[in-house]
C-alpha cells in the first residue's frame, strides 16, 4: 500500500447518520482533524480522509451506510492516498467483521474512542496499517487525568458542519445508557451512561455562546437522568431538584443564550421539578420530546421501560399543568414481538389522545446483543408496516388541525438557516419547535423576530416577516 506524510493541505468528508448525538460526535471529529492541520473538503471526491458516522439503531440505518461505503471505496481508485474510516455505532458493533469483509475501510473507530482520531489516521497515512480503536474506557470519576483525557473531546468546535446550526449548537452532557430496553443497541453501541462534569458542560456551553450560539441542545441517551452517576461517585451532592434540573437553571443563566433545549428525555426519569421549570424558565421554550414507545402495558413491561401508560399520562400531565400549550413530541415503535392488534389499537388510542405535535414511528428491528431478538411472537413484516401505516396517517392528521390552529398567531421565531435551494428563504422555530419558513431580503439568521403565521403542511408553517 501506498503510504502519505501528513501535508498542511489535506481534506477530510464527514458523513452523519443517526441521531443528534452522532452530528455532536461529527463535528468533534472535525475540530480534531482541524487541529490536525485538516480542512473541510466540499465533496468526497476532494477528501483525503472520509469519515462515515454511522448509526446501528435499526437494520434499514445499517443497510443504508454499508452500500454507501460501497460506493466511497470506488473513489480510492482514482485517489488512492484516500484513508476511509469507518466511526459510530456500525463501528462499534460491527467493524471488526467489517474490517474483514471490506478491506477498503482503513480505520475502525467506536463512539467510545473518538478522540483518537486523529492519532489512528496519522498513523494508518504513515505506515499503511489498518487501525481499529473500539470499546469504552471505564471511567475513574476521581482520577483528575481520565476526567481530562475524558473533556478533551470538548475543545475547538467551533463551527457546525452543515452550516444548519451555527445559530444552534449541541453541548453532550452525558454518554451511553444504562436502561437496556430490550429493544435497543445503544447500551452495547455507546456504552456504559457517563455524565460529564457540570462545570465543564457550562463552560462549553459559554464558550459556544461567545461564538456566536444562541440556541444550546444539550445531549444524552437519557438526558434527564443525568448525573445521577455523579451523586453515586460522591461527585455531586443530592439537591431538591436532582442533577438534571439544577444543570439547566445554571445553563440558563447563561447571558446571551436565548433557548435552552434537551434530548432524549426518559418519561422514567422524568420529575415534577422538571415540568416545574418549564414554567420558570421561558428559556426551555414550549416543548419536549418524550418517548412512549407503546400505549400497551403490556408491551411496554416486555420493552423493558420501567414505565406505565397511566404513569406516562400522569408525567404528561405535570407539564401539560406547568404550560397549557406545551408541545410534545414522541417515539413509538410498532411490531415489537407479542405486540397483538389489541396492543396496538391502544397504542392507536393514545396517538388520539395525546395530541403531539409529531411523532416518530418505527417499525420493530430485531437487534443483535439485545433482549429482544430472542422473545417468541416477532410480528410479521406486512403487519408491522400496515400498522406503521395507520399510526403515521393519525398523526398527520393531528399535526395538521394542530399547525392549521398556528395560522393567525403572531410566534417568535429564532432564525437557524437560509434555505440552499430558495436563496431568501429562512428557516426557524418558534419556542413550541415548529418550523417556519419565512422570505426575508437580508439575513436574518440567528435573529429571533415576531412572524405571523399565515399557511402551513404537515412538516412547516409559512410566515410573514415585519408585523
Ligand atoms: N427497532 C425499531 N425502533 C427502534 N428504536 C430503538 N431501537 C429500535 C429497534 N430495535 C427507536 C425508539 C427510540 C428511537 C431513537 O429509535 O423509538 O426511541
Ligand atoms: Fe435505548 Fe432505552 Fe437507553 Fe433509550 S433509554 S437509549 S431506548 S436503552
Amino acid at each position: 500500500m501506498e503510504t502519505q506524510t501528513l501535508t498542511e493541505s489535506q481534506k477530510v468528508h464527514i458523513e452523519t447518520w443517526g441521531c443528534q448525538m452522532n452530528v455532536a460526535d461529527s463535528e468533534k471529529m472535525f475540530a480534531m482533524m482541524k487541529e490536525a492541520k485538516y480542512s473541510m473538503a466540499a465533496q468526497p471526491e476532494e477528501a483525503d480522509l472520509i469519515i462515515l458516522n454511522t448509526c446501528h439503531i435499526r437494520e434499514k440505518a445499517k443497510h443504508k451506510v454499508v452500500s454507501h461505503i460501497g460506493r466511497i471505496k470506488e473513489l480510492k481508485k482514482t485517489n488512492p492516498n484516500l484513508t476511509i474510516a469507518l466511526a459510530g455505532c456500525v463501528a462499534q458493533a460491527e467493524g471488526k467483521k467489517l474490517a474483514i469483509e471490506i478491506p477498503a475501510i482503513d480505520v475502525i473507530i467506536g463512539p467510545g474512542k473518538i478522540d483518537q482520531l486523529p492519532d489512528l489516521v496519522r498513523e494508518h497515512k504513515a505506515k499503511g496499517t489498518k487501525n481499529i480503536a473500539l470499546g469504552f474506557e471505564k471511567i475513574d470519576y476521581h482520577n483528575e487525568r481520565k476526567t481530562k483525557e475524558h473533556q478533551s473531546v470538548y475543545k475547538n468546535i467551533e463551527t457546525s458542519l452543515d452550516g444548519k446550526n451555527e445559530v444552534s449548537r449541541f453541548v453532550t452532557i452525558q454518554q451511553g445508557c444504562d436502561n437496556f430496553c430490550t429493544f435497543c443497541v445503544v447500551p452495547f453501541t455507546r456504552g456504559r451512561e457517563i455524565s460529564y462534569q457540570p462545570q465543564d458542560i457550562v463552560n462549553q456551553a459559554q464558550q459556544l455562546v461567545n461564538n456566536g450560539a444562541q440556541e444550546i441542545t444539550l445531549l444524552g441517551q437519557n438526558v434527564n437522568s443525568y448525573g445521577q452517576d455523579l451523586i453515586k461517585n460522591n461527585i455531586l451532592p443530592l439537591t431538591t431538584n436532582g442533577p438534571f434540573v439544577d444543570l439547566l437553571a445554571t445553563v440558563a443563566n447563561i447571558k446571551d443564550l436565548k433557548r435552552l433545549r434537551f434530548t432524549t428525555s426518559n418519561p422514567h426519569d422524568f420529575t415534577k421539578p422538571l415540568a416545574k421549570l418549564f414554567a420558570e424558565q421561558e428559556k426551555l421554550g414550549k416543548y419536549i420530546h418524550l418517548p412512549v414507545q407503546s400505549g400497551s402495558n403490556q408491551i411496554l413491561a416486555t420493552m423493558k421501560r420501567k414505565v406505565s401508560v397511566e404513569e406516562y399520562y400522569e408525567k404528561v400531565s405535570w407539564l401539560r399543568k406547568s404550560v397549557p400549550d406545551i408541545a410534545i413530541s414522541t417515539d413509538l415503535i410498532v411490531g415489537f414481538p407479542g405486540e397483538t392488534d389489541e396492543d396496538f389499537e391502544q397504542t392507536y388510542e393514545l396517538v388520539k389522545n395525546m395530541n403531539y405535535s409529531f411523532i416518530f414511528a418505527f417499525k420493530y428491528s430485531p437487534r443483535k446483543n439485545t433482549a429482544a431478538i430472542r422473545f417468541k411472537d416477532q410480528i410479521d413484516e406486512n403487519i408491522k408496516s400496515s400498522r406503521l401505516q395507520r399510526l403515521n396517517q393519525l398523526q398527520n392528521k393531528i399535526t395538521l388541525a394542530l399547525n392549521e390552529q398556528e395560522v393567525g398567531q403572531i410566534r417568535n421565531v429564532l432564525f437557524l438557516y437560509e434555505s440552499k435551494k430558495e436563496p431568501g428563504i429562512y428557516y426557524g422555530r418558534t419556542p413550541h419547535f415548529r418550523l417556519v419558513r419565512a422570505h426575508s431580503a437580508s439575513s436574518i439568521i440567528g435573529k429571533e423576530l415576531p412572524v405571523k403565521i399565515n399557511g402551513f403542511n404537515a412538516t412547516a408553517l409559512t410566515g410573514e416577516l415585519n408585523i
